[in-house]
């Protein structure tokens, strides 16, 4: 080989020999600096600096044990090296189609003096919107497993500002409604947590491809520092792991408005790519269930005369599916295990067994027969124990029955996870309380992933784990609650309220997929209570909201009232080539737009808060040239989302030619929105 072809691969290996010393990283726009460095006294720390200023100052990083020393102090640096990327990879489905991943890489080893001579590598990948960063432990005699007590990493902020959370360790897991607090009053809560500092950078702070470990909250320490609080275990530990493994990846997202934080792909770039292979199993749809009748008590998960999960109502319920396009119904409630307490314990459910009144292979037929698919569901009560030792069977019937999803549950409204003992091998003979997001429950998600994926089978658990992106990796993994959803409406003290969709789309859905469960067009909850909707912002949801399964959560009669909307429901994708932001203020507002995956037509879907508002968008991402028709459902004049039934279901649907010149200002009620169909013109 040319000699000067080696150059520069000579002048990269002579870097990489230079001698240890405080290490900076940029992204590759130049705007992002992060150094990794260790302090006198040892603190190894990393600083953030953003077109020049502090924006995360001093963050120390490091460990507790519960039986060896912690690793805080008395580390020196003694390797550095650098790498970078600049590729492209493409979902098998997705918000987007294309994933572009350009960052800077720098890795920092530290190595603790003392005896055990024990050492961590902290590798940190910076983007143009934000960043991430591990710790990768090896193989080492001075710590042969780790019995994690903590995690120190901090996050220490220069700057007050505003976030949006909700709190962590409390009973109801996820499903809180949003406060929008100074930074500085913030407790201890789940991540994404998402900022505006007072200098206007938008962050937003999570973690990437959570793997056995122990889900990562954040709590304010003091002032702006704050610091991971992992979830806790049962074996005191909150994380055990023996030989070389890797922590989570810590992200913070940086942007200069909100589109940044919605478009940013970091979640996904920082997991492992596909490991499933082929997943075209698996098929982006919208569904309906046998579901919201029993969030309404018109029937029950139980048996006896209100049984809902019948042979007949479920027959009903697929030719309403064929009849109306969507590819699946799910349905609750048809197998052993809801009578009783099932939210108190979970030990009655069969996995296998069905009621007398339903015919799981009479009913999978029929589906087949009528080109419906039918979406399993396993609710274990928050008994996990339960659930793992059926899981094979369980999924292998699903999968005999020609089920491809299957949505999980996990109410465990006792207080906590009734799991194995500490080992998911364990035989479990000791039934012990663990926390839906600590170590135990993330193997235990992963096991259902993989197990399902044996079977060809996509699974959306509810009461999950949070999404940290795993959907790369494991692509069966299509979707999840993990946040208040449309069930709220049914029953919920308050529903919920205007302002939370356009949190959720900076805050949870930051992470991933939500089953929402949207389409509740009648716009009633349980006993005819309002919820605080127009009917045009319900369409919305379907593309403010992204899942590729999308549910129509009305009763199928509701849906049939509106058939305009209901054509609507049907026409719009669960797939996208493209998703981008086209305005946003967090928790008030927001105008997604999305590009079909199968044709050149656009969708765009605008949610406001409890005011009134017409955002006007460009519509420059369009194809230059082209014509467009545009179909409209949007808040009718006098329309409100607040006001009595004949206001919220005040609704326009109009046709107007556009193109990429044109500018859109569709106005929104309080409580509104709209959706479009831009269909290119012949
Ligand atoms: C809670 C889920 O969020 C809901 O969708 C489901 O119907 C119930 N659990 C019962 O499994
Ligand atoms: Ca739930």
């Amino acid at each position: 080989m040319n000699v000067f072809r080696l150059m520069p691969v000579l002048i990269a290996a002579m870097f990489l020999a230079a001698p240890a010393q405080a290490a900076t990283v940029t992204s590759p726009d130049g705007r992002t600096a992060v150094t990794l460095d260790a302090d006198g006294e040892g603190v190894a720390f990393y600083e953030v600096v953003r077109d020049g200023k502090p924006l995360i100052v001093k963050s120390a990083l490091g460990f507790t044990f519960t039986d060896a020393d912690p690793m805080r102090r008395g580390f020196k640096v003694v390797g550095t090296t650098t790498d970078k990327a600049d590729t492209r990879w493409e979902q098998p489905w997705g918000e987007r189609r294309f994933i572009a991943d350009r960052h800077n890489e720098l890795a920092v080893t530290f190595r603790q003096d003392g005896a055990a001579r024990r050492t961590v590598t902290v590798r940190m990948r910076v983007f143009d919107d934000g960043i991430g960063f591990r710790y990768e432990f090896p193989q080492q005699a001075g710590l042969p497993t780790a019995r994690i007590a903590e995690e120190l990493t901090e996050f220490n902020l220069s700057q007050d500002g505003e976030a949006w959370s909700i709190p962590a360790g409390d009973w109801n897991r996820y499903e809180y409604i949003y406060s929008r607090t100074p930074i500085s009053s913030l407790s201890t809560v789940h991540t994404p947590v998402t900022m505006r500092t007072a200098g206007g950078t938008y962050l937003s702070f999570h973690e990437a491809a959570l793997v056995d470990y122990s889900s990562m909250w954040i709590k304010r320490v003091d002032g702006l520092r704050f610091r991971t609080l992992l979830a806790p275990s049962s074996r005191g530990a909150k994380v055990v792991r023996s030989g070389a493994f890797d922590t989570p990846w810590r992200t913070v997202l940086i942007a200069d408005a909100p589109k940044g934080l919605f478009e940013s792909n970091i979640e996904l770039n920082l997991n492992e790519p596909n490991k499933l292979g082929d997943v075209s199993w698996f098929k982006p749809m919208k569904y309906i269930g046998v579901w919201w009748e029993m969030h309404l008590e018109n029937s029950s998960w139980a048996s006896g005369p209100k049984h809902g999960a019948t042979t007949a109502n479920t027959k009903a319920y697929i030719d309403f599916a064929a009849q109306h396009h969507f590819g699946g119904v799910l349905v609750e409630g048809w197998n052993k295990g809801w009578d009783g307490n099932w939210f108190g314990n979970g030990r009655d459910f069969s996995f296998t067994q069905a009621y007398p009144d339903f015919d799981l292979a009479a009913v999978s037929a029929y589906a087949r027969r009528k080109g419906v698919q039918l979406i399993g569901h396993h609710e274990t009560g928050g008994n996990t124990a339960n659930y793992e030792a059926q899981l094979e069977p369980a999924m292998a019937l699903y999968e005999k029955m020609g089920v491809h999803v299957v949505k999980g549950g996990n109410v465990a409204d006792a207080g906590g996870i009734i799991s194995c003992n500490a080992d998911i091998a364990d035989p479990c003979g000791k039934e012990v309380l663990e926390w839906h997001d600590g170590q135990r429950q993330v193997q235990h998600h992963m096991h259902v992933v993989e197990v399902a994926a044996k079977h060809h089978i996509a699974v959306n658990p509810h009461e999950p784990v949070k999404d940290t992106g795993l959907r790369r990796t494991y692509p069966n993994w299509v979707s999840r609650e993990g946040a208040r959803g449309a069930e709220y409406d049914a029953w919920g003290v308050p529903k919920n309220p205007p302002s939370h969709v356009p949190t959720l789309i900076f805050t949870r859905l930051l992470s991933g997929p939500m089953d929402y469960t949207p389409g509740v067009l009648s716009l009633e909850g349980r006993g005819g209570t309002p919820i605080p909707s127009t009917l045009a912002r319900q369409l919305a949801y379907y593309i403010a909201i992204y899942s590729p399964i999308q549910m129509a959560a009305d009763l199928p009669a509701n849906l049939a009232k509106y058939p305009r909307e209901l054509a609507f429901i049907e026409q719009v994708p669960a797939d996208w080539a493209e998703s981008l932001m086209l305005d946003a203020s967090i928790g008030e507002y927001a105008v997604i737009a999305r590009k079909d995956r199968k044709s050149a037509a656009w969708y765009i879907g605008g949610v406001t808060d409890d005011k009134p508002r017409a955002p006007s968008v460009a519509l420059d991402f369009l194809d230059k040239g082209r014509s467009y028709t545009a179909t409209i459902w949007r808040d009718g004049d006098g329309a409100d989302g607040l006001g009595d039934q004949s206001a919220k279901h005040r609704i326009v649907i109009e046709t107007r030619k556009l193109t990429s010149r044109d500018t859109l200002a569709i106005p929104m009620a309080a409580a509104g929105g709209y959706a479009v169909a831009l269909v290119p013109a012949k």
